[in-house]
């Protein structure tokens, strides 16, 4: 898999009450490697998140999966978002179990990869809960196994911990590196948590704000073995403040 990002820009409205969102982004993410996007609230992370989707259309440039333009939503590509999106009337597996039907597969073979995917997120006990019934936590491990058993070749991440506490966030934070060191995935990771960012993607792209663009490119090449211990390391603190100095410097003057 190769998602291209190709010079994408886009635009919201027309004529002199129009505003240019994203400016010309551009970066590629592979099978098997974790790309983060980090930028403050605004700089445009959501909408590019949805033109990746295919929910919307860019205004210029492109967007390619191994070489086919996006035009749609497709099961090439699984989408965790901040808001628990799960479907409050379904349980936990019915939920996981949704998108597996729409896509017409065979009924055993959704119970199957149900039980599987929620064995995988750790929630095998809680198949018959409803979200309501579940943590912050347990609802976001919920939508990772939808988004997982529906087989796609991305995974796509907007502020996926953005509504959960810091301990609950930190515990995610390890279960996704492990999970996605497991399956080999293609990750990409939009967030304005910069240590979460360090902490997950093997490349880091800083996005300035109005119009969103990125300024910055960094490779990250830590061992993650033991992220409690990374976490607190003078090379990833030092590199945490440099960016974090970076991204405050991108800041537009609030005029406060
Ligand atoms: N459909 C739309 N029509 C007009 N403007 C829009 C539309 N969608 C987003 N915008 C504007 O684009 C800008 C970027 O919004 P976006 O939601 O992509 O930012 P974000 O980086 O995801 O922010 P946050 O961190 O708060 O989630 C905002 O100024 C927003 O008002
Ligand atoms: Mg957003």
């Amino acid at each position: 898999m190769h998602l291209q990002v190709d010079s994408v820009s886009k635009r919201f409205g027309h004529g002199s009450s129009s505003k240019l969102v994203l400016d010309r982004i551009s970066f590629d993410l592979h099978s098997g490697e974790f790309v983060a996007l980090v930028g403050s609230s605004g700089s445009g992370k959501s909408t590019l998140m949805r033109l990746i989707a295919g929910l919307d259309q860019p205004s210029a440039g492109s967007i390619r999966i191994d070489g086919q333009p996006v035009r749609r939503p497709g099961p090439d590509r699984g989408m965790v978002f901040q808001k628990y999106s799960l479907y409050p009337w379904l349980t936990a597996a019915q939920n996981v179990a949704f998108g597996m039907a729409l896509q017409g597969r065979p009924r055993a073979e959704i119970r199957e990869r149900t039980a599987f995917f929620l064995e995988v997120v750790g929630l095998a006990d809680a198949a018959r809960r409803l979200p309501r019934e579940l943590s912050g936590g347990m609802q976001q491990r919920v939508a990772i196994a939808r988004a997982l058993a529906a087989d796609p070749r991305v995974l796509l991440l907007d502020e996926p911990f953005g509504a959960l506490d810091i301990q609950i966030r930190e515990t995610m934070q390890e279960f996704l590196h492990r999970l996605w060191s497991q399956t080999g995935l293609a990750a990409l990771l939009i967030t304005h948590d910069l240590e979460e960012a360090l902490l997950l993607a093997d490349r880091v792209h800083i996005l300035a704000p109005s119009p969103g663009r990125i300024v910055r490119t960094v490779t990250v090449d830590h061992d993650r073995g033991a992220m409690g211990q990374l976490r607190v390391s003078p090379a990833f603190l030092a590199l945490r403040e440099e960016l974090a100095c970076c991204l405050r410097s991108l800041e537009p003057a609030t005029g406060r």
